[in-house]
């Protein structure tokens, strides 16, 4: 069944929703503030960069399925819709808690248009959002600015996202599960429609609007666990002679822990992970626990770039090359990425720093604008004394360890990401250190 669909906020997790939606058949109205990204949207260029993303809006703009308009437009327009997906950031306060201005904006925004709505109506919360925010803030506001009562003149639900960027569009259409938390059934049938076009094998959750919102965390506090246990085993072989990859490898083949989210290195980084896991630890405490857990995995996350510095040896005086910049391949996204904790550490010494990245230069030149950045990986190892490896890029793997050792200085070479094979890389004599190798 073909049905309308608006979604607040055209940012990354907006934009991919609105888009496989539209794909699916749907007709999908983007909603954003910003006018430059409706008129990029409209365009079919996407304001982010996400793989396939372009194509597909190109697709379904042409097909008439998909449309951005600015917010008050869409709002005069009293344009009518089956469901609505606040897509909305939820940023951090300073105290790591969950902010949630942007989601009582939206609530207030839609309160305000499902009260001149004549057809039934389900607001969906997309965006990650701690455990009662859905039912406790969102609900009061939905149903002052529409005088109507939820779960009887308008329904509401929480359906997470559990996209990755740089894969986020074949997360979404082949997707693993789909969480439908409800404020009652009548919601959760309706926005369960919506997936009618997802293959029947797929997992559907129906469930409560909290643990909704809480399966989203627990998964992204469990992968985040995940890495900084595979860092800290890590950290631990490197000290003791044992090649880490050995390790993960080996234990990776049990089905109960699996391979996935086992690759150590500088820590994760990103929006997601940092910000989900201090939201949890912030909901945690003031719901009364305190989680020793999530805040040792934070802790060594915020280690680890300490680590691969530590391994470089004396740094004053020296020029160092980064390589890779964004929190992780095939992304321009530089939040939490663990090269700004690098470059800040650097900066505390005498040293000149160089930097490299296929995508995220202009998103890094704006935070750190003060450092020299190259346009190409060779350019910018070439006069270097120590090389630090940060995000594995395709363009960075392609080096070849004779590149390092004629362009460089001092050829040391600290591989944050196990991007190299240890043993070629030591074949040619030169300084190479890998966060986890122990075989030095
Ligand atoms: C993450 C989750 O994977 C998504 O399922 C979730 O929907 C999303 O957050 C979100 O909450 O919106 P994302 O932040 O795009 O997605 O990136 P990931 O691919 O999960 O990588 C996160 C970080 O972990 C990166 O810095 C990456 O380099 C690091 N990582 C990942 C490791 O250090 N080791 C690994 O084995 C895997």
């Amino acid at each position: 069944m073909r049905m309308k669909i608006c979604v607040l906020g055209s940012g990354y997790v907006g934009l991919v929703t609105g888009t496989c939606f539209a794909e699916m058949g749907h007709e999908v109205y983007c909603v954003d503030i910003d006018p430059k990204k409706i008129n990029l949207i409209n365009n079919a260029t996407s304001p982010i960069f996400e793989p396939g993303l372009d194509e597909l809006l190109k697709n379904n703009i042409e097909k008439g399925r998909l449309k951005a308009l600015l917010a008050e437009d869409f709002y005069s327009k009293k344009i009518q819709t089956d469901i609505s997906f606040i897509c909305v950031p939820t940023p951090s306060n300073e105290d790591g808690s969950i902010d949630l201005k942007f989601i009582e904006k939206a609530s207030e925004d839609l309160g305000r248009y499902i009260k001149s709505l004549e057809n039934y109506h389900v607001v969906t919360i997309k965006s990650t959002v701690v455990p009662g925010t859905t039912g406790d803030i969102a609900r009061p506001i939905l149903e002052k600015y529409s005088g109507k009562k939820a779960g009887q003149d308008f329904g509401l639900c929480m359906n997470p996202e559990f996209l990755r960027e740089g894969s986020a569009i074949e997360d979404f259409l082949n997707t693993d599960k789909i969480v439908i938390g409800a404020i009652d059934k009548k919601s959760g049938d309706l926005l369960e429609k919506i997936y009618e076009p997802w293959d029947e094998k797929v997992h559907r959750i129906k469930t409560n609007l909290r643990t909704a919102e809480m399966i989203k965390y627990a998964q992204n506090a469990f992968l985040a666990t995940k890495i900084s246990f595979i860092n800290e085993i890590a950290n631990i072989c490197q000290r003791n002679g044992v090649d880490a990859n050995e390790v993960a490898y080996a234990i990776g083949l049990d089905r109960r822990i699996n391979p996935r989210f086992l690759r150590f290195g500088v820590g994760y980084g990103g929006s997601c992970f940092p910000k989900d896991v201090k939201a949890l630890i912030a909901a945690s405490e003031k719901s009364g626990y305190i989680p020793r857990l999530l805040k040792a995995a934070e802790e060594v996350n915020k280690q680890q770039p300490i680590e691969a510095l530590k391994m470089a040896g004396g740094l004053n005086g020296k020029t160092i090359s980064i390589l890779g910049l964004a929190f992780k391949p095939n992304t321009d996204d530089i939040r939490e990425a663990p090269s700004i904790k690098l470059i800040h550490e650097l900066k505390k010494h005498d040293t000149k720093i160089k930097a490299y990245d296929p995508q995220a230069t202009e998103n890094m030149k704006k935070i750190l604008p003060n450092i020299t950045y190259t346009d190409s990986p060779l350019e910018c190892i070439k006069d270097s004394d120590v090389c630090f490896v940060l995000t594995g890029w395709k363009e960075i793997k392609q080096l070849e360890p004779k590149d390092f050792l004629n362009l460089m200085k001092t050829p040391i070479v600290v591989d944050g990401r196990r991007v190299f094979d240890p043993e070629k890389m030591k074949q040619l004599g030169f300084t190479y250190k890998a966060i986890g190798y122990g075989l030095t």
